[in-house]
């Protein structure tokens, strides 16, 4: 098999652009589509396939983008129109792959759609969103909490009825059961897959189809007051509903009318729910994020035990993936620290599966402490202080050494990292044991080895703190081995060893492996076996 001859959205690697904070091209300190298209070589070097941009649509910007207001428009802070179509001509000129966000779930507070659907109750558009008449007390039609806090209902004077919002009130839910809404969305999806696009990510894509009786959630029995408060009560009945997989496949339907696009939905579930999204003889989502990595505790046995339930959890023909940071968690390295960074970048690119990447990550970047006076997160604000912020890790890409390092003449948006004068893309590109020169390494790796790409994923016994498995393709076999701990460790390697290809510090290439793999503290080693 030839891996350049197969899927691309199996084969290849993901790369996130968060592009308030990628490049600014224009001086307002907000990154844009020019910046983007100035950075696509970096990405090329770095060896990823495809990338994937948060949201770049008309927004008040309430969440950043994630409250648009049109759906085929691009907002003038990120460029326009003529830049976008510049950016998938780059983009595919590079043999880069582009991917959208499509935000269905909700709109903005100022979309014509909404403006027009609280305009009156007998407005055509009233059914485009969730109104209910208030209870007989005047309070809100159930329990539904926010997810950034407060109660999901906000109450409409105009017409005396609430709508629903799962996120803020100025980013109201779509009615997702009626066939003209999901018309008007499909419609946009094809604007933009004609337009070029290779695929969608699809923002909160569980969240699409609510319970038709609007009956109250649960009380959560596990709640802690440290905790956000909705996670006060659960989502049964708000989020997950059988029928949102008819929407996912209808969804998949449109993607299909088009030769060799992708589906990526958002889906945060326990992986047994999570599969469903993979769909009914999988019709559904190509790539339902898996995002058991993001809160996994950070231990060899953990993430052993997560790997086998996902792979074991899987339907089969379903292709894997797997997820190390994104624009609402909290960076890698800082959840794991600097070493570890080193083997969770090994962890994602061997296994089985598509890796997805945070712009970023590949450089070490850590979450940055946000001053309250500088605090831009909605959620932050919403629910200050116990650390639900989402700015630490929307920080400026650190390319360079010099003024903001190199992401904008103007101020930036949001604090840049205090560590960006050493640690940058510039200076970890010219050194070859660097953090980024173990990425492009991995990435390359990765792109010619049919075992890491196709290989069958086979766990191994280990003592301590490691995490050890074969990927076993056609006969032929690579040995990863992660040490978790900062202590040295060994393992028996059987049979008749093999030669170190790749080891986290970058040295030990061509080592001979036979018995015994000696592991040095944080350190990850890929063996090719004989
Ligand atoms: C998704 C996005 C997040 C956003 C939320 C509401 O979870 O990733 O950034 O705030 O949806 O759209």
């Amino acid at each position: 098999m030839n891996i350049a001859a197969t899927v691309w959205w199996q084969a290849g690697t993901i790369y996130q652009i968060y592009p308030r904070s990628f490049q600014d091209a224009n001086g307002d300190g907000i990154g844009d589509l020019t910046g983007i298209i100035g950075r696509l070589p970096y990405l090329t070097r770095l060896g990823v396939d495809a990338i994937w941009l948060s949201p770049i649509f008309p927004s008040p910007m309430a969440d950043f983008g994630y409250d648009i207001s049109d759906y085929i428009g691009i907002d003038p802070i990120f460029g326009t129109s003529a830049d976008f179509d510049a950016l998938v001509a780059a983009a595919h000129g590079q043999r880069l792959k582009l991917i959208l966000d499509l935000v269905p779930n909700h709109t903005s507070d100022q979309h014509p759609w909404f403006l027009e659907s609280r305009g009156s109750r007998d407005n055509p558009k009233r059914d485009w969103y969730i109104w209910r008449d208030p209870k007989p007390d005047g309070s809100a039609p159930n329990n539904w909490m926010s997810e950034f806090g407060g109660s999901a209902w906000q109450f409409d004077d105009a017409t005396g009825q609430y709508y629903y919002h799962a996120f803020l009130d100025k980013q109201p839910d779509l009615n997702w059961r009626n066939p003209e809404v999901r018309h008007a969305i499909y419609e946009v999806m094809r604007f933009w897959l004609r337009r070029g696009v290779d695929g969608f990510r699809v923002d909160v894509i569980w969240h699409l189809i609510k319970d038709g009786e609007f009956r109250d959630n649960p009380v959560n029995p596990n709640f802690n007051a440290g905790r956000p408060p909705h996670e006060a009560v659960l989502t049964l009945h708000s989020a997950d509903q059988p029928e949102v997989q008819e929407v996912v496949a209808e969804m998949r339907r449109v993607v299909d009318e088009f030769d060799d696009r992708v589906l990526i939905g958002e889906v945060y579930l326990p992986v047994e729910r999570l599969v469903a999204y993979y769909g009914k003889d999988l019709s559904g989502a190509n790539l339902p994020f898996n995002f058991a990595l993001l809160s996994a505790p950070w231990n060899a046995r953990e993430i052993a035990a997560l790997i086998d339930r996902y792979e074991q959890a899987l339907p089969l023909g379903a292709w894997p993936n797997w997820v190390l940071g994104n624009h609402d968690r909290p960076r890698v390295a800082s959840r794991v620290g600097a070493a570890q960074a080193r083997v969770a970048a090994m962890l994602l690119l061997t296994l089985r599966g598509t890796p997805t990447l945070y712009y970023g990550d590949e450089i070490g970047m850590r979450q940055v402490a946000i001053p309250a006076e500088r605090v831009q997160d909605p959620f932050e604000k919403n629910v200050p202080g116990i650390g639900v912020g989402r700015d630490g890790c929307r920080t400026p890409m650190q390319w360079g050494a010099t003024d903001n390092a190199g992401f904008t003449s103007g101020e930036p948006w949001l604090p840049l990292a205090d560590d960006f004068a050493t640690d940058n893309a510039a200076a970890f590109a010219s050194d070859p044991h660097s953090i980024l020169s173990l990425y492009v390494k991995l990435i390359d790796l990765r792109k010619h080895t049919l075992e890491l790409v196709f290989g069958d994923y086979v766990p191994l016994q280990t003592a301590g703190d490691v995490l050890a498995y074969l990927r076993v393709y056609d006969g032929r076999a690579l040995l990863v081995a992660l040490n978790f701990s900062s202590e040295a460790a060994s393992m028996h390697v059987e049979g008749e060893g093999g030669e170190i290809a790749l080891t986290t510090e970058l040295d030990r290439r061509g080592e001979n492996v036979s018995g015994v793999l000696e592991l040095r503290g944080n350190e990850g080693v890929i063996v090719r076996l004989r």
